[in-house]
């Protein structure tokens, strides 16, 4: 991709950019220059997967923030994603392509009606996982992700009353696993996740005998029960690894298959379909505002930036 090719981003000094050099390599030296790392979120596209520092779901993400040392933080992910990397890192400076990739699960959960429902359950225990922004976070007890939040709540006394937000599919989903009768979830849902049909998915099925279905816990009830494993990205992604099947339909972002591609390219990976064919909503319509030519621009112009006070 040439540099010639950057359209320059609403917001961004209309500035000619140099001619004939690779935007690639251009995003490289101005990391190198500005002691940068990218991090990408296994929902990004291909190509920005493929030039991010590190790639993860939102557990490792928020793992690496925490360690590095890097002056600034690149976040090719949603808001919510690199608010928390700034929480976890004060002291880089946290960037993010578009300031709209937002996320209509963290919507669903709006701080006034979440006080609200925290003081109508005295005793409870707050856990709300990332998905969140951090207004929410400032009322959470424990903060986890899809990939630990199962464990976190295994681990607490069975008499420990807990609220769990934002995601009702999830919430349920550990409700029924760990039998906790004493779990009251937050109504709160993912457009992408709650999109998934569970006729198309059978009907697939029907074309591919073979094909394992696998899903996000997001994801409604139904397509759960019928799936052959429930898991968070990071989860689905070494399940595709180290199960030996080869065919799979992928109820989650269709991001993900670009990982797993690389991984075993011997497989065959099917984006499960959505309710509406002809929506696309398979695909985040938040994290696929990220580009590469906004990264290069960001990178550039170190804005927009995520500050805890927005
Ligand atoms: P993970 O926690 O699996 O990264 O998922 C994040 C997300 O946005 C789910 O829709
Ligand atoms: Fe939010 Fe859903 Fe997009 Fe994940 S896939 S960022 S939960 S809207």
């Amino acid at each position: 991709m040439s540099v010639n090719n950057i359209s320059v981003e609403k917001g961004f000094v209309n500035k000619k950019i140099e001619a004939e050099k690779d935007v690639v390599e251009e995003i490289n030296k101005l990391k190198k220059e500005k002691n940068a790392i990218i991090l990408a979120h296994y929902y990004q596209t291909g190509d920005i997967q493929d030039i991010a520092d590190f790639v993860g779901d939102s557990l490792a993400l928020s793992q690496k923030a925490a360690e590095t040392d890097a002056s600034i933080i690149l976040f090719a992910g949603v808001h919510f994603m690199a608010e928390t990397a700034k929480i976890l890192a004060p002291n880089s400076k946290v960037l993010i392509p578009d300031l709209n990739a937002g996320c209509s699960l963290a919507d669903s959960c709006p701080p006034k009606e979440f006080k609200k429902f925290i003081d109508e359950h005295p005793d409870h225990l707050v856990i709300s996982y990332v998905n969140t922004t951090a207004e929410i976070k400032t009322m959470t007890d424990i903060c986890c992700t899809s990939t630990n939040a199962l464990k976190i709540i295994e681990s607490l006394p069975k008499e420990q009353k807990i609220i769990f937000a934002p995601d009702r599919n999830l919430g349920s989903y550990i409700k029924r696993i760990t039998g906790r009768e004493d779990m009251v979830i937050w109504n709160g849902a993912c457009h992408v996740h709650e999109e998934f049909s569970l006729e198309s998915i059978l009907e697939l099925k029907k074309e591919y005998p073979k094909a394992k279905v696998i899903s996000h816990p997001e994801c409604q009830k139904p397509i759960q029960l019928i799936s052959d494993f429930v898991g968070s990205t990071a989860a689905l992604l070494n399940y595709t690894k180290t199960d030996n099947s080869s065919e799979y339909i992928v109820a989650t972002e269709s991001g993900i298959l670009h990982q797993m591609k690389k991984q075993n390219p011997e497989k065959t990976y099917l984006v499960a379909p959505p309710k509406d064919s002809t929506c696309g909503c398979n695909d985040c319509n938040f994290m696929k505002l990220i580009t590469v030519n906004k990264i290069y621009n960001t990178l550039k112009y170190e804005m927009p930036e995520v500050t805890l006070s927005q």
